[in-house]
């Protein structure tokens, strides 16, 4: 399973990319909004920064609701970077949107999915990726990872190329879940993927071995 960060701090995304184990970033407006990212120039200068840190796909969003407009602003945001995807809302003019996109070779991930019928509409129109926010399913009482599984049912049976890219993660189990529930991608925020590393045996265990050598070296 790949691990993308999600967030627009230049610092975490630092901090993920400096462990290794870090294969792309995705963003939302909030997410830029958060880092006080303002006017279109400061928008495509952060994007820029965040693909010389990160050698994979960054998920720019577009902003605009209508085909017209998502096509002028994704032809725009892929200009910025080739690892650049554009991100677009499941909506029938993001739909749209994404089959041209699909088909001039440039990569997409159809945001805001919350059901089964939506991730095989983002399949069908050659999505590079689909996000089905899991958290935000959790949080109404849905069951997020259930979805993934759906999902990956759906896509096997028909051997749809789009990747399951399991976002609104909020913390590790999540991330646990998604691989068990065979997502492509998941991304979460920097906790999420540090809380990995975390088991009191291997502190207890380093904190022994540690011991021992510096006993038999007196
Ligand atoms: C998806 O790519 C979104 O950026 C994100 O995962 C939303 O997460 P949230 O529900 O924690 O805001």
């Amino acid at each position: 399973m790949k691990f993308f960060i999600d967030t627009a701090n230049i610092d975490q995304i630092r901090q993920a990319q400096a462990l290794g184990i870090l294969d792309g970033v995705t963003t939302n407006p909030s997410l830029m909004a958060k880092e006080g990212i303002k006017g279109e120039s400061n928008i495509r200068n952060h994007y820029k920064q965040i693909c010389d840190i990160v050698k994979g796909p960054v998920s720019a969003e577009v902003i605009s609701t209508d085909f017209e407009g998502i096509i002028r602003e994704g032809e725009s945001l892929a200009e910025i970077d080739p690892n650049i995807v554009i991100k677009v809302p499941m909506l029938p003019d993001g739909v749209k949107a994404i089959k041209y996109f699909s088909e001039k070779g440039l990569k997409t991930n159809c945001t805001l999915v919350f059901s089964a019928g939506q991730a095989l509409l983002a399949a069908k129109a050659g999505a590079t990726y689909v996000s089905p926010f899991i958290g935000r399913l959790d949080d109404i009482s849905y069951d997020g990872i259930e979805l993934i599984q759906q999902i990956r049912l759906i896509y096997d049976n028909y051997l749809y190329e789009t990747q399951i890219l399991a976002a609104s993660v909020r913390h590790t189990l999540h991330v646990i879940k998604c691989a068990e529930a065979g997502a492509d991608v998941m991304t979460g925020p920097l906790q999420s993927i540090m809380g990995l590393f975390n088991h009191p045996l291997t502190d207890i265990g380093l904190k022994k071995f540690l011991e021992d050598f510096h006993r038999s070296q007196q």
